[in-house]
């Protein structure tokens, strides 16, 4: 009897606690929202804790589904809405407004969050897209001046890797999004840091290989972010320590490399982002997270967007046949272009323009405030009034989505039609968002644009038909959340050479 009523009272005591407790944390909550004068959005909680939308969120990236998951979700909730995933809130949002918000007008309420760092530490180091403040304005600094032009020299480096990749290409049955990727890193490596991986002409790719596997773990590890850190306690080192320190010897070689050059030539401007970081003595880590910037932010965005561009040109044999005749009117058969031929190129533009639309490379991004804040949209019964978001919410925000709103009066808005560019320009430019807008614009997007602009033209010269064989699975509507949205599956494809005399 008296065990019984111990047990009774401990039961009653933990109970008041945890009711207490609930009660003490929804009235700070309903104060912090007071102060801001906005109220939250919908927000979706339930019987499990959200443990529900964890497994459903996991479920859909596994099935390569996880467009169709956000897009069920924002849809239906005035495109802003707060889960509430065991304990952690994640404000999810493909409103234009939030996104300006986040991106520009409010910037300074925002941040690249701690755990964000701490999941990519082993990809990224302190590489740029983790660092916010004076860290980020020194880092963006350094990279600036070498990302954001093209060299004559550029050329002759992708003519070359190039060359390779459309043998491999031409091969019937190889996936052409290895195909691309590979001919992207060797392009980068050797633009940006002096030395290719020349992983075209290996069949070994271990640095890739490592990479891919860190990419997955912390794309799952960024999501996990939002359940109360979990994240954080699945270590890269832990779940893969050989791809971690393979990472961080191969970075190391760079480096030695490129301490050994001592590259000295004539035009200072001539000099690789790494050897002038060098001359400008920055340390060994500096160095090495400036590789590591340059191999993820140079390589995944361009390769995804091309092998999107790749897989739609192989089933629209139309567009395939309208950039050739206007790569044949500027240039002919064997004309290597300049950048001055890339502005005639009206109908290629058209293409990239497209497919960044329907197949945004990054897809998602994600910020935390800095303090309670306000978003402009969201909040209300309709969702039209301002929406209160509170610090160390994570503001997850959907580009891929975004951009594919069949609200927005873009006409058959899945559809890959480069076309409709003659004709039709987003409402308002944060509506189209490839790039980003305002303070961490890609500063890369000359580069980009350049590769993606040589590879397309000289695809058209080199290549007289590209089709998509029989085993290569549909795509639509699919993606590979790796950090980047990549195809889903390999792009498989037959595709025949121009015959030369
Ligand atoms: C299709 C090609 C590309 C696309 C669509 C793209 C897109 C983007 C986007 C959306 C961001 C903003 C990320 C954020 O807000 O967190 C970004 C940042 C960045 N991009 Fe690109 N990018 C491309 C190619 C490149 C290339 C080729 C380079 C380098 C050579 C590059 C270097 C960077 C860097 C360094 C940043 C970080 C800027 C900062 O945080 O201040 N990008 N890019």
């Amino acid at each position: 009897m008296g065990l019984l009523s111990s047990w009774r009272g401990l039961a009653c005591l933990v109970i008041s606690t945890i009711l207490g407790r609930w009660f003490y944390s929804s009235r700070v909550k309903q104060e912090r929202y007071a102060k801001l004068q906005a109220g939250p959005p919908t927000v979706l909680s339930s019987w499990s804790f959200g443990l529900n939308f964890v497994v459903s969120m996991f479920r859909a990236i596994l099935k390569h589904k996880f467009v169709d998951w956000t897009q069920d979700l924002l849809n239906n909730n005035h495109h802003t809405l707060e889960l509430h995933m065991l304990g952690a809130n994640l404000l999810l949002t493909d409103d234009p407004e939030n996104i300006k918000a986040v991106q520009d007008s409010q910037f300074t309420e925002v941040a690249k969050s701690k755990e964000q760092h701490e999941i990519f530490k082993h990809i990224l180091g302190d590489a740029i897209f983790a660092l916010n403040g004076e860290d980020w304005k020194k880092e963006s600094a350094v990279l600036r001046p070498h990302m954001s032009r093209v060299r004559q020299s550029d050329f002759e480096v992708t003519e070359r890797h190039m060359k390779t990749a459309f043998d491999i290409l031409a091969i019937p049955g190889r996936d052409a999004f290895d195909t691309i990727d590979r001919f992207v890193l060797d392009v980068v490596t050797e633009v940006f840091c002096g030395e290719s991986t020349n992983s075209l002409t290996s069949n070994q790719q271990p640095f890739r290989d490592a990479m891919d596997k860190l990419l997955k773990i912390a794309s799952f590890r960024q999501l996990l972010g939002c359940v109360r850190k979990a994240g954080l306690y699945l270590r890269d080192d832990w779940i893969a320590p050989a791809a971690t320190k393979f990472i961080d010897r191969y970075l190391d070689t760079f480096a030695d490399h490129a301490y050994a050059r001592k590259a000295n030539p004539d035009h200072p401007k001539d000099l690789t982002l790494i050897d002038d970081m060098i001359k400008m003595g920055k340390s060994r880590a500096d160095v090495k997270n400036a590789v590591c910037a340059t191999l993820l932010a140079g390589k995944d965005p361009t390769t995804t967007t091309l092998a999107w561009a790749y897989y739609e040109i192989a089933k629209h044999p139309e567009v395939f046949a309208k950039m050739k005749a206007e790569v044949n009117e500027h240039l002919g058969a064997d004309q290597i272009p300049t950048l001055q031929d890339f502005h005639k190129m009206k109908y290629i533009r058209m293409v990239i323009k497209e497919t960044l639309r329907v197949h945004h490379p990054l897809g998602y991004n994600a910020r935390v405030p800095i303090k309670d804040m306000t978003l402009p949209r969201g909040g209300g019964p309709d969702g039209s009034s301002p929406v209160a978001v509170l610090k160390e919410t994570q503001i997850f925000y959907s580009l891929l989505t975004l951009q594919l709103r069949d609200d927005l009066g873009v006409e058959d808005v899945n559809a890959w039609k480069p076309d409709r560019w003659e004709t039709w320009r987003p409402g308002n430019k944060w509506e189209y968002i490839p790039f980003n807008y305002g303070p961490r614009i890609c500063i890369g997007q000359v580069f980009g644009n350049f590769q993606m602009e040589y590879f397309l033209v000289r695809l058209c010269q080199e290549f007289e038909s590209i089709t998509l064989l029989p085993d290569s699975k549909p795509q639509e509507g699919l993606v590979r959340l790796e950090l980047n949205t990549k195809t889903a599956h390999p792009i498989l494809t037959k595709s025949v050479r121009v015959a030369r005399k």
